[in-house]
């Protein structure tokens, strides 16, 4: 069973924790995909922890007024926060989906130096290694499914995945791409502090996975640290239909044993 295999060779490395599903409905913004936490951690009563609380408190104020933005802590020039929504949402969306990820940065990460969370429409993310700025494309967590398809599925999916690479996406906001080809339809995510290069080249490498791991999956999503990009065929809802699960979907957890992600301890939700 692919879950079983993946935990076994990453139970070195990560720690692997099943959540329960906390939806299953389409429009559920909230719904956890993946978190990651630092093995560092800092003192309650540190000045790390007022600077932790500091941007993540203006991670939340900036939620309804903008897709994406960073912050530092005033304290401590090291230490930066951001989040980024899917930049296609209302404001109203970005907002509760930032409030979620912070309860579970605080209850997963708590006393972390660094944590990352990636719910369905945001992804919340601090700490104090550098990483504002930066290309990542470590692929943190790929998922395949749906019922197999065929060639001209194949076919479909490869073009409309090829469109989110080829778009000319406006940088601001994390350049929401968005791609379709007959019956499939692509979208992806780049976080904004990525320029329109860096973007279209983390996007590439999304899609690059996708179509090399996902078969004749009709559905597949990956997230790489810097971007995502998801596509499933029309009414399906991807997976997080409700009937999804009649389908019973394959799933693939990847995890690389390089960089920051590298000293973080997983959260993955293998639910499907
Ligand atoms: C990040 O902060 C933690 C907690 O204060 C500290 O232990 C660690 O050395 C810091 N790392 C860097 C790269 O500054
Ligand atoms: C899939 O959805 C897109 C967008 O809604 C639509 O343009 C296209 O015709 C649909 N394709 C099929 C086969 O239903
Ligand atoms: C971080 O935020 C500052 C202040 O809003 C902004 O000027 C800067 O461009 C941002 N940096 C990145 C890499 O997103």
């Amino acid at each position: 069973m692919a879950t079983r295999v993946a935990a076994a060779t990453l139970l070195p490395v990560l720690s692997l924790l099943i959540l329960p599903r906390t939806g299953t409905c389409a429009d559920d913004y909230s719904a956890f995909v993946y978190a990651g936490c630092s093995q560092g951690r800092y003192d309650a009563s540190s000045q790390y922890a007022s600077g932790v609380d500091s941007v993540l408190t203006s991670v939340a104020n900036s939620a309804p007024l903008a897709p994406y933005a960073n912050f530092t802590a005033p304290t401590d020039p090291s230490l930066v926060g951001l989040y980024q929504c899917r930049s296609d949402l209302p404001a109203s969306v970005c907002s509760g989906c930032v409030s979620s990820a912070i309860s579970r940065l605080s209850s997963l990460c708590a006393w972390a130096a660094g944590g990352a969370v990636q719910l369905r429409a945001c992804f919340v993310r601090y700490g104090n290694d550098s990483f504002l700025g930066k290309q990542d494309t470590t692929v943190l967590f790929k998922k395949c499914g749906g019922t197999p398809g065929d060639s001209s599925g194949v076919a479909m999916r490869d073009s409309a995945l090829g469109a989110l690479v080829a778009a000319a996406a406006p940088v601001a906001g994390g350049g929401y791409r968005a791609g379709g080809s007959g019956a499939v339809q692509a979208m992806s995510q780049c976080v904004g502090d990525l320029g329109a290069k860096a973007c279209s080249d983390c996007v590439s490498a999304a899609t690059g996975q996708l179509k090399a791991g996902c078969g004749y999956a009709t559905a597949g999503e990956v997230y790489l640290g810097k971007c995502y990009a998801r596509f499933w065929a029309n009414g399906s809802g991807g997976f997080s239909s409700s009937s999804a699960g009649r389908h019973g979907f394959g799933l693939l957890v990847h995890a690389a044993a390089a960089g920051f992600f590298a000293s973080l301890a997983y959260v993955l939700s293998l639910a499907i």
